[in-house]
């Protein structure tokens, strides 16, 4: 019951509730009130306040006497390395980039784009922007100079800060020409970039513009934390959507803060002092609030992990880690246990480490099958708990919080509403359906504290993407529906949007890509249910008129082409060309038709199929891909 009445008053009293999470926070100037809404629907949290992030993360816990903690822990696999960083010294490395990035006129409100691989220093580099109320905007390594380059035209970064390569099992994967060739796609140029060289690929220095990580940081004085105001865009985060285009998530400084804070005990049921690991990646929204900002924020040590659950060595490792740092609660995406299970079905890894420091496993990024939650639940002894939110809302929208009044398991849910969202399930016209029925899953204003206030650079994309659909909601692009007891369920997005080994991808944008190819006349890709990655993509692609070059030749060279534009992280290996494309009298493509072929999942005839014979040919194509599978 303690659940209930705390979402009740966080949902009636939203004034009161967060302005008492508030008090959790370092305010260089304390909020006058919580909630902004002159604006409707347009929302801010503690717009008046003054605060740093930083200072917050670092700064105060080392003034609480608390300097030689540890703040970080690097474990890479990959490279055989470990290093464990202290409050105080973390404190110390970021302000003395910041000093360097001051030094060459960065100031509070210019972009800084970071990509960096699984290292400690890129935590350091998004601090250091915190520090000075720069705001950064981080890229996933697993994406290709194309995504790179329109990151950069958007953001428009005055500084790109990069590793000089990543690491993948059997590949080094060199970032600085990757970065070199966004810069000469983009047509925005960066003043500067600040390279952080790894002996593995070392990155040539364009000399005027490229400079050495440490040699910029020499001799420079280290800077103070720099108040900002509390609805200042603390980073921007691209996300997919259902264009090519990326979304520009901007994360609002105080409210971040403030519901951060608040997770770490409540969901994840840490306290200071305990060890946290998210074993995701800081491209990531899971990355940039748990890897970095709530574990700091909140006093823990977080773990920075270069490796994969499976190959570095073998499928032991997450456990190897959890043991080996004493991890109390482990966040992962239900995809890695699946690669995990995969190789070790007996769990026989599991009996080579001690765990009984490990109390709870987090999942999240992607629907948790049940078969998984419970095969880790019989492995590690421990509560394994889903739970479900995305980049725009950077926490938890449904939980179960653990820390405040641990509630029944649900398989198949990933819990109740946390404190500020209120869940509806509403139907095409807007109106909330009956517990168990399916709908989509809308949010009703305002958000909570922390999630998006809008768009960067594109509040019009924001109100049709979110607001438009149903006024008054937000809606979450997820399709599903509530139990009785306000159990949510996930079943489906509503968009073009796929989820590939808990990776946010975006169809239409891959269809784009193909769509460029000379020969492709028109083509869909759709997201196919896969055992290891929940979903994978498959391409669809009808020729031009007289193309007689062998299919395979160009089945070939679009699947290169998406690794080329996107990355690998697109994970785009499968296409096959058809005549046609089944498509509703008004010529919309069936995508979700083809979906169910794919999964081998009964459907219902589309009332508005042009040819009803299209599909046949549809289902033979998928078969020669070998779907469905099994
Ligand atoms: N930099 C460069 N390339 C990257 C990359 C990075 N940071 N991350 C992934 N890639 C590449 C991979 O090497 C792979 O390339 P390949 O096609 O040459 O093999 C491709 O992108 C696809 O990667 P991925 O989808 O991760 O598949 P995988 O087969 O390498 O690994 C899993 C499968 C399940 C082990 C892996 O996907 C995994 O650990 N997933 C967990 C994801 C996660 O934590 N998500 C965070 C959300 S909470
Ligand atoms: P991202 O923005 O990359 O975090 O992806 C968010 C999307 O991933 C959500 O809108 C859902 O479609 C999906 N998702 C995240 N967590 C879960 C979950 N626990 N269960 C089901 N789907 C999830």
């Amino acid at each position: 019951m303690r659940y209930a009445e705390l979402h009740r008053k966080s949902v009636t009293d939203p004034e009161g509730f967060w302005m008492a999470q508030a008090q959790a926070i370092d305010w260089d100037r304390p909020p006058s009130k919580a909630l902004f809404d002159d604006n409707a629907p347009l929302y801010e949290w503690f717009a008046d306040a003054r605060v740093n992030t930083c200072w917050n993360a670092l700064d105060r816990h080392v003034a609480a006497g608390r300097g030689d903690q540890l703040a970080v822990i690097h474990d890479s696999p990959i490279t055989g390395t470990q290093e464990k960083i202290t409050y105080r010294d973390m404190r110390d490395r970021t302000a003395q980039l910041a000093g360097a990035l001051r030094d060459k006129g960065i100031t509070a409100g210019d972009r800084v784009i970071i990509y960096m691989p699984m290292i400690p220093e890129a935590l350091v580099a998004m601090l250091a922007c915190a520090r000075l109320g720069a705001i950064h905007s981080v890229v996933f390594g697993g994406f290709a100079a194309n995504e790179l380059a329109v990151r950069i035209d958007d953001a428009q970064p005055r500084c790109i800060i990069a590793g000089s390569c990543g690491i993948e099992p059997g590949r080094v994967v060199p970032y600085k020409p990757l970065l070199d060739a966004a810069i000469d796609i983009a047509s925005y140029k960066p003043d500067f970039c600040v390279i952080f060289q790894r002996d593995q690929a070392r990155g040539e220095l364009t000399p005027g513009r490229d400079h050495d990580w440490h040699a910029v940081q020499q001799g420079v004085s280290p800077a103070d934390c720099v108040p900002v105001a509390g609805n200042h865009p603390a980073y921007i985060l691209y996300t997919s959507g259902t264009t090519g285009q990326p979304k520009g998530v901007i994360r609002p400084t105080a409210g971040h803060l403030v519901a951060l804070q608040w997770t770490m005990k409540n969901i994840y049921n840490v306290d200071p002092g305990d060890v946290f690991w998210a074993a995701s990646d800081v491209g990531w929204v899971v990355g940039h609030s748990y890897i970095c900002y709530a574990p700091l924020i909140a006093g823990n040590t977080t773990i920075v992990f270069e490796g994969k659950p499976v190959g570095t060595p073998d499928a032991g490792t997450f456990w190897r880690v959890i043991a080996e740092h004493g991890v109390k609660s482990f966040f992962t995406a239900p995809t890695a246990l699946r690669a995990v299970k995969r190789e070790d079905p007996k769990g026989t890894h599991v009996g080579r480490y001690d765990l009984s420091c490990l109390k709870t496993v987090f999942l999240a990024g992607e629907r948790a099958d049940p078969a998984t939650i419970q095969w880790a639940e019989k492995q590690l002894n421990v509560p394994v708990i889903d739970h479900w939110w995305q980049t725009e809302t950077g926490w938890a929208i449904a939980a179960n919080p653990t820390g405040y009044d641990a509630l029944p398991v649900k398989l198949g849910s990933p819990a109740v509403a946390m404190p500020g969202y209120d869940i509806h399930v509403l139907d095409e016209g807007g109106h909330p359906v009956a517990p168990g029925t399916l709908g989509a899953i809308a949010l009703r204003l305002p958000l909570p504290p922390g999630t998006l206030p809008g768009l960067w650079n594109a509040e019009a994309r924001f109100r049709k993407s979110y607001l438009d659909a149903f006024p008054g909601y937000y809606a979450t692009g997820d399709a599903g529906y509530l139990d009785e007891d306000g159990y949510v369920y996930i079943m489906a997005r509503t968009d073009d949007v796929i989820n590939v080994a808990g990776h946010r991808l975006s169809t239409g944008g891959m269809e784009e890509v193909l769509a460029s190819h000379s020969d492709v006349g028109e083509c869909a890709v759709i997201g196919v249910a896969d055992e290891l990655k929940g979903q994978v993509p498959v391409g669809l692609l009808c020729l031009n008129a007289g193309t007689d070059r062998p299919h395979a030749e160009i089945v070939a060279e679009a699947v290169a082409l998406v690794r080329e534009r996107i990355g690998p992280v697109a994970a785009f290996k499968l296409a096959t060309v058809v005549d046609r494309l089944p498509k509703t009298r008004s010529g919309k493509v069936l995508r979700a038709t083809m979906v169910n072929i794919a999964d081998g999942t009964p459907y219902k005839m589309p009332a508005t199929i042009d040819d009803p014979a299209i599909l046949d040919e549809i289902a033979a194509a998928l078969k020669t891909l070998g779907y469905p599978q099994g």
